[in-house]
């Protein structure tokens, strides 16, 4: 298949990427600084683009077969729109080159999976510091579902280091209401790939951990 992969330069982005050229895919990754990338790959194409700037995206979506979002950021304490802003050039720039599947990961605990991330996150983390990072998860959320593609949106537990398994529950009963569920990024990108081929949550939001 042909796959754009969005957020190819962060951490669940290297793993997407790797693991769709393992699988014999033709990558393009759009990336503010594509230089990041390293790999040595014909199957591999880069694209210098911004999500914020429509403009930038349109080379990447051109004849691709799906998208692949690992959007992300680390600025936790400031209101922001970025998630949910490029995320909405992205269904654009999609709807505009006919390019129908998205499977984009936000989290557990954003909208009907709150407090699926356990008490901690509940209590403390996501009102006292992802707040707003979630509020902007929400709002990127609802505008996929709202959107005319074929769309999953994959809500990962919390994240740890670790290799690829392929052994993880998924769907809408994963997490926990007390304990915070974990799972590796190699393994979040494994279940996207999956469903890039299997199709067993088109229009749903199933949630990922161990
Ligand atoms: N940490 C957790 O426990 C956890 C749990 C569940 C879900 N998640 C979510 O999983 C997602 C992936 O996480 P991660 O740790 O892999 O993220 P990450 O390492 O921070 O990577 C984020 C990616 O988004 C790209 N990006 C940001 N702004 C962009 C823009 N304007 N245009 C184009 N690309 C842009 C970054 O590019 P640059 O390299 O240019 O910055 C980077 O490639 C995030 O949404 C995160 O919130 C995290």
């Amino acid at each position: 298949m042909k796959i754009l992969i969005i957020g190819g330069t962060g951490k669940t982005g290297r793993h997407l990427i790797k693991q769709c050229l393992k699988k014999g895919h033709q990558v393009t990754a759009l990336a503010r600084k594509p230089d990041k990338l390293k790999y040595d790959d014909q199957n591999l194409q880069l694209i210098k683009g911004d999500v914020l700037k429509p403009e930038s995206l349109e080379p990447a979506f051109k004849q691709q077969d799906a998208v692949l979002c690992a959007l992300g950021h680390k600025r936790f304490f400031v209101k922001t729109n970025i998630l949910s802003e490029g995320t909405k050039n992205i269904v654009r720039a999609m709807e505009h080159h006919g390019v129908r599947r998205l499977i984009c990961i936000t989290a557990l605990g954003i909208n009907d999976s709150k407090y699926r991330l356990g008490l901690y996150y509940t209590l403390f983390t996501i009102p006292l510091i992802l707040y707003f990072y979630f509020k902007d998860k929400a709002h990127q959320e609802s505008i996929i579902t709202d959107s005319n593609l074929d769309w999953t949106i994959v809500r990962p537990a919390q994240f740890i280091p670790g290799r690829k398994t392929g052994r993880y529950k998924h769907g809408s009963k994963t997490g926990h209401f007390i304990l915070t569920k974990l799972i590796s990024r190699a393994d979040v990108a494994h279940f996207m790939l999956q469903e890039l081929t299997q199709e067993r949550y088109l229009h749903q939001k199933p949630g990922i951990s161990y």
